[in-house]
């Protein structure tokens, strides 16, 4: 009798089986839904990394094992990029190390850093990959519930309580509360992990998906985080390139070598052509970016301001494209409330217990649709409130 591994079971149950039965079941009868539950943007990805991802296949050179480390002026281009946008230097040599997307790095980091019964500390709710990348590597986990009262931040006294933690996981703007921090919170957070010797993790995918201007940081633009510190970045919400896979890890050379060595045990690196199409991606006009931040901040009015004016009060985003919102108070708890969307009003959203206990109360949505369909849903909304 085959049975899954202990660490496979000690992950905690996939909660969304319902909802996804009944969404696959809505969809199969025809009805017509509007799914607010997909971080993954629905537009095309841009046609310049189209083509330079054709060109690239064309080449024989990239038909064979990717170059271990990345196409070395992709680690340069990264590099530049990195020093535009945030004003760090980082040696492509050694600092930063290009990843199957975002999410691959962080599965394997904690196998390089973290051994068997170490502590990690987690925020909650959290993109649940940081949960099972510490438990697949046999961390045992401390939870720092959040608080919509303290912005959905941790506290630092918290984190400086925490006695023998070896890391602790950060992300702003986050998935899924899409709180941000200032340069402030960095230095606050890298000043007490070196004081405790902790590493710090931070996950940077949205960098580039913010409103009103407001550019959110890198935490290595702190002095010394470099000592403790490993960023991960992508190109999926970016620029549209969420099937593509490619992201980068960068910051301490010794966390990006232990990245970099646990990878070349399990994977052989991205698809050489790929990593073509990412030097593509940053080579491209700011003007595109901008037009994804300016279509994004309309489905972002239409969706705040929708609701707001059918009475569910609801915080705009800074960041990213997913709107947190407590529940309308007619229902009891996350899961009720996405069922009774999906039932009366064919609307698919994320219960907020799926990020972990300290999400409850909460349901969130993504602009992933378009404006149309997101005025469609605040009429249907409206009905069943
Ligand atoms: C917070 C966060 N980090 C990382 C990822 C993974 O992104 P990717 O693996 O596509 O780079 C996601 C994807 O939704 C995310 O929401």
């Amino acid at each position: 009798m085959i049975e899954f591994s202990d660490r496979l079971k000690a992950l905690p149950p996939y909660l969304f089986v319902e909802i996804d039965k009944a969404k696959r079941e809505a969809i199969a009868q025809g009805r017509d839904v509007i799914n607010l539950g997909v971080g993954d943007p629905d537009q095309r990805t841009h046609q310049p990394i189209i083509d330079a991802m054709k060109k690239a296949l064309e080449d024989a050179n990239n038909h064979h094992y990717p170059f271990d480390a990345g196409v070395p002026q992709l680690r340069v281009e990264i590099a530049q990029w990195f020093k535009k946008r945030f004003g760090v230097d980082l040696d492509p040599a050694t600092e930063l190390y290009p990843l199957i997307g975002s999410k691959e790095g962080i599965a394997h980091l904690p196998l390089g850093v973290i051994n068997g019964g170490d502590k990690v500390l987690l925020t909650q709710p959290a993109y649940p990959a940081y949960q099972a990348a510490v438990t697949f590597a046999g961390g045992k986990i401390q939870y720092l519930s959040l608080k919509a009262g303290n912005g959905w931040l941790p506290k630092m006294e918290d984190i400086e309580k925490a006695k023998n933690a070896k890391a602790i996981f950060v992300c702003y703007p986050n998935n899924p509360t899409s709180a941000t921090v200032d340069k402030k919170f960095y230095e606050d957070l890298v000043a007490v992990c070196r004081a405790k010797g902790m590493i710090i993790v931070s996950d940077l995918a949205y960098s580039e998906v913010y409103y009103d201007g407001i550019k959110p940081p890198s935490i290595l633009e702190v002095d010394g985080a470099k000592d403790i510190a490993i960023e991960f970045h992508s190109f999926s919400k970016t620029y549209y390139m969420t099937g593509w896979r490619l992201g980068w890890a960068c910051g301490n050379s010794m966390l990006v070598a232990a990245l970099a060595k646990v990878k070349s045990n399990c994977d052989s690196g991205v698809f050489n052509a790929v990593q073509y199409a990412g030097i593509a991606a940053l080579h491209m006009d700011g003007r595109d970016i901008d037009d994804m931040r300016a279509e994004y901040q309309t489905r972002r009015e239409a969706l705040i301001n929708g609701l707001r004016s059918i009475g569910w009060k609801i915080a705009a985003p800074q960041a990213t494209f997913y709107v947190w919102a407590k529940i309308p108070s007619k229902f009891n708890d996350s899961m009720e409330c996405a069922k009774v969307f999906l039932d009366q009003a064919d609307i698919v959203v994320t219960p907020g217990i799926g990020f972990g206990k300290a999400g409850e109360g909460y349901v969130r949505m993504a602009l992933t649709v378009s404006t149309q369909r997101i005025h469609q849903a605040v009429e249907r909304i409206k009905k069943i409130l």
